[in-house]
């Protein structure tokens, strides 16, 4: 009998080793080795049989051509967005998330919303009628979009070599699985020989591939982290399942910033593009309730009203409680501090709930202001002024801080036809004080805030 030839792989960097490690030389992890079969018997890749790959040569960067489309329009706003303007061709990209939230629902509209490509969808989880199914309950239709149900590499790039698509999308990369090794499909030897083999492909011929990738339970894509490296962009689908919004980030992005998202709404027909956020993260209300604070933030480039609710109330156990729903609960608890320390309100003796409409999560530090406006005001159950909104930061002093971007801030705010925004007082230079709609009030700490609102 023959003795099976096992490595061992690091989980987290995908190093490897002939022995056991308690800790990566690596990345440091520990505990991170687990063992896998590997046999390589043939020589050479899959991808080979593409084109030989000629030995590259310096050339100036001035001298590089470049093709006349760098982009290409891949009919979806929010998405190309997040890719920084478009798909570049021989780009790789890698879409993460947790099961159900939709990635294959995502890709599958892509490929039937480009019309003018060639677009091959290769899956290793649904059968084909299955996949059509879907593409029915969108109600989009695409001659030039091809359905491959295949999970065996050297298969899909033969299918690659006749077909010639202009884009392929692979569901998902844990299900491919090449010949050349021995272990399982999803394994980590399998993963990134099959994403480099992909990679190859891409960077040969041109053709944009996008990956889909599974994600383990502490949420970092499944397979070892090289395979973040080895791709040009990475991008995570998230958002809340009680809520139908999903949002996709740029977690890496060799082409563009990562800091733009793009916001989807899952319907009965599939993903719908959200192209004016600020809407749909307001609550429509009649009467005005106390807690409510309407945050004017950005993300990436793009302004976006956010509603942010909080309750206060007396302590019902003898530890209080702090809980928050799209913010970072250590702010959430620093900003409670400042409260008490620096303008003596007594909110250690109270639970306090925090709540960022439609379950999305903000980056943004101008989001503080807003969320100690409605803390305050449920506190004091006050409500705040229906169309006053708030941008700024807040430190540690209980300062106001200023935050960038105030003039589109505020261009937004004026735009929902809110009459006035609160902003710090830093941001007061330079800005065009004559709105004519809006009334924009610069505020230097958190007792005047209160004046300002309550008093
Ligand atoms: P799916 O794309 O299969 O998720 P993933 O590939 O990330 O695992 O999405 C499945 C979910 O999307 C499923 O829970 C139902 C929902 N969905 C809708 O609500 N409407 C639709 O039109 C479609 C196609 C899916
Ligand atoms: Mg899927």
């Amino acid at each position: 009998m023959v003795k099976a030839k096992t490595t061992f792989f690091c989980r987290n960097c995908g190093a490897q080793s002939l022995k056991w490690i308690g800790r990566c030389p690596s990345c440091g992890e520990w505990n991170t080795f687990i063992e896998e079969v590997i046999q390589r018997e043939k020589k050479g890749s899959a991808v080979s049989a593409i084109k030989e790959t000629k030995a590259a040569i310096p050339v100036r960067i001035s001298e590089v051509t470049l093709s006349s489309e760098h982009r290409i329009d891949i009919r979806d706003q929010e998405l190309n967005r997040v890719l920084g303007g478009g798909l570049v061709p021989g780009s790789v990209v890698l879409i993460g998330g947790e099961p159900g939230i939709g990635k294959s629902t995502l890709m599958l509209q892509v490929a039937l919303h480009c019309k003018d490509l060639k677009v091959l969808y290769i899956s290793g989880e649904e059968s084909e009628e299955q996949i059509r199914m879907r593409a029915e309950r969108t109600g989009m239709h695409n001659n030039d979009c091809f359905i491959l149900t295949e999970t065996s590499l050297e298969a899909v790039f033969q299918q690659l070599n006749t077909l010639k698509p202009g884009m392929v999308i692979i569901d998902s990369i844990q299900t491919l699985q090449t010949d050349i090794i021995d272990s399982s499909a999803g394994s980590i030897s399998q993963i990134r020989e099959c994403a480099a083999e992909m990679h190859r492909y891409s960077k040969i011929t041109g053709t944009p591939v996008f990956l889909i990738g599974h994600i383990t339970k502490d949420g970092t894509l499944a397979g070892p982290k090289i395979l973040e490296h080895m791709v040009d962009t990475v991008l995570n689908f998230e958002g809340d399942r009680n809520y139908g919004y999903r949002i996709l980030r740029a977690a890496k992005n060799r082409f563009g910033s990562t800091s733009e998202l793009g916001i989807y709404e899952m319907q009965d027909n599939g993903l719908r593009e959200v192209s004016n956020p600020s809407e749909i993260l307001i609550s429509q209300r009649d009467e005005e309730v106390s807690g409510i604070a309407i945050a004017a933030t950005v993300e990436g480039l793009r302004p976006m009203l956010i509603e942010t609710q909080a309750l206060v109330s007396s302590a019902a156990y003898g530890t209080p409680q702090r809980s928050a729903t799209g913010f970072d609960a250590k702010r959430l608890n620093m900003l409670l501090a400042v409260l008490e320390k620096r303008s003596g309100f007594r909110l250690g003796i109270k639970d306090v709930f925090l709540n960022i409409a439609g379950g999305i999560k903000v980056d943004d530090p101008a989001i503080d202001l807003a969320v100690v406006a409605a803390v305050l005001s449920s506190n004091e159950d006050i409500p705040v002024d229906m169309k006053t909104c708030f941008a700024g930061e807040v430190g540690l002093s209980g300062e106001i801080r200023g935050v960038t971007r105030i003039g589109q801030r505020i261009t937004e705010a004026e735009k929902l036809g809110f009459t006035r925004i609160l902003i710090s007082h830093y941001n007061r230079k330079g800005l065009d004080q004559k709105k004519p709609s809006i009334k924009v009030v610069p505020v230097r700490k958190i007792a005047e805030l209160y004046t300002l609102l309550f008093a």
